[in-house]
């Protein structure tokens, strides 16, 4: 049975502490908890306390300790992104594996750094790309995969943040670049990795534009919230304003953080219209392929609905998924209930041929059911990787320097090249026989397909 120890641990590393003390305590053992904030790390001592785990709790100044007196097998790493760098290389200089969150990191130096460090060391490190396990999306790497659609020539991905959702990146640490990378890394990581996976190749050239146009001091005063404070709590504005967080009314935001804010000064509920943040939350990137494919990329943070949709246009037809993961904002900001009332679509439109919609696989849970996938993977028995779901320090970079490479050509006006970016930067492991080049066409033949299996004709 492997250890883990979580440093950083915040509203994400819940995913990993609730796995490793519920569905996967058999395949793993929590042996060290570790936070730049000592409440919220004995907050989720406590939580593990109650399932009858006692984990240890170090302050992140004893972060050598822990792995001294610990010695985890696995570090995952869950702090915010402008940190994970100096994490994962510490981790790896001392003999652990790492897990880490998206983004591997934040720019091209860090890059360098962890992949030298995982080189230095023969250690591994899995990037937390959770969005490439949901059932839906695997059964678009298999649709890309057979050569239904033919070669990609062409790809339309537009990712919509709700102003539920888009606005919690305003809040908090998110909202300046020094942090997160702006979203263009910090978010979009996940949409570049899926880019880079489903087209199995890598990217080349990036060119870039990007706005701040709605959560700016204007727009809050466009809307009459004029008596705005710092924060959501004791806001003057707060019954009138559909972007408040509650904290008060949320027993896990309270226990991570508002118990916890004297500790450390970390607010959460900052003000969406604060004069602080320095983001952009409307982002167009052009990217261009190894392989040809080119890719328009939009990403939008102030939605009335959050989803996505994505399109690729091959040789052979047209393959498209459409999701809508909430269809509308509650006026009071709040989610409707059921929050996740996710409808997936993809359909299939070959050339000279009738549009199919597939049967959709199960899922459940968060993330489209990527993150129980993703826990499966990480924590369960190994198993074959058909369709390359595990994404290492390599992959992390190459999703990573797509943002990167969008942030520098959003300050210079021009395309920027990859591989210039990171020296030395490898190819990561790409499925093998991506667009299926050698096969015959069949239309809708479930026996040479099985993934077609349930498909209608529409
Ligand atoms: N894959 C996903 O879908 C997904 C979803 C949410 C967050 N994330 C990622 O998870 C990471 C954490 O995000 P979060 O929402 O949990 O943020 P968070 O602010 O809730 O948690 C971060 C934690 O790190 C701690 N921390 C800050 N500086 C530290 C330091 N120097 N040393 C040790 N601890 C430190 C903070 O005190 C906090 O407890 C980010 O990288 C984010 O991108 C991924």
């Amino acid at each position: 049975m492997k250890t883990y120890a979580i440093v950083g641990t915040g509203h994400r590393s819940y995913m990993y502490l609730n796995a490793l003390i519920g569905p996967h305590a058999e395949d793993g053992r929590l042996v060290g908890l570790c936070d730049l904030n000592i409440g919220r790390a004995e907050t989720a001592a406590r939580v593990a306390a109650g399932k009858g785990f006692s984990v240890p709790v170090y302050a992140h100044t004893d972060f050598d300790r822990m792995i001294a007196e610990q010695s985890p097998d696995r570090v995952i790493v869950t702090v915010p992104d402008n940190i994970h760098a100096i994490y994962i290389e510490r981790a790896l200089d001392l003999g652990c594996d790492v897990i880490t969150e998206k983004p591997l990191t934040m720019n091209a130096e860090a890059c360098a750094r962890i992949l030298a460090a995982r080189r230095r060391t023969g250690r591994s490190v899995i990037v937390g790309f959770n969005y490439r396990y949901s059932p839906v999306r695997t059964l678009v790497k298999q649709v890309l995969m057979s050569g239904i659609i033919g070669h990609v020539q062409n790809c339309t991905f537009e990712w919509l943040l709700d102003t539920h959702h888009g606005a919690d990146y305003f809040r908090r640490w998110h909202r300046t670049k020094s942090n997160s990378g702006g979203l263009f890394v910090h978010k979009a990581t996940h949409h570049f990795d899926l880019l880079n996976w489903w087209l199995g190749t890598t990217p080349r050239r990036v060119t870039a534009l990007g706005r701040r146009v709605f959560y700016r001091p204007e727009i809050g005063d466009a809307i009459g919230l004029t008596a705005r404070g710092e924060r959501c709590t004791g806001c003057r504005e707060f019954e009138r304003c559909g972007f408040r967080l509650d904290i008060a009314d949320n027993a896990h935001l309270t226990d991570l953080y508002a118990e916890n804010e004297h500790i450390d000064g970390y607010l959460r509920d900052k003000c969406v219209f604060s004069p602080d943040i320095d983001i952009e939350d409307s982002m167009n990137a052009m990217i261009e392929y190894d392989n040809g494919v080119v890719a328009n990329y939009v990403l939008t943070a102030y939605n009335p609905q959050e989803g996505y949709r994505v399109v690729f246009d091959g040789t052979r037809g047209r393959l498209e998924l459409l999701n809508v993961e909430r269809s509308h904002v509650q006026p009071d900001g709040r989610l409707v209930r059921p929050a996740l009332e996710e409808t997936n679509r993809v359909r299939v439109q070959p050339h000279f041929g009738r549009t199919y919609e597939m049967a959709l696989p199960k899922a459940t849970g968060l993330h489209g059911g990527g993150d129980k996938v993703m826990l499966g993977r990480l924590f369960g028995p190994a198993s074959n990787d058909e369709y390359g779901h595990v994404a290492d320090d390599r992959a992390g970079a190459w999703s990573a320097m797509v943002g990167i490479a969008a942030n520098e050509s959003l300050k210079s006006g021009s395309a920027v090249v990859l591989r210039d970016l990171v020296e030395g930067v490898e190819t990561p492991d790409l499925v093998a026989e991506p667009y299926g080049a050698a096969r015959i066409w069949q239309d809708f033949d479930p026996e040479l397909y099985p993934f077609l299996e349930g498909a209608e004709i529409v």
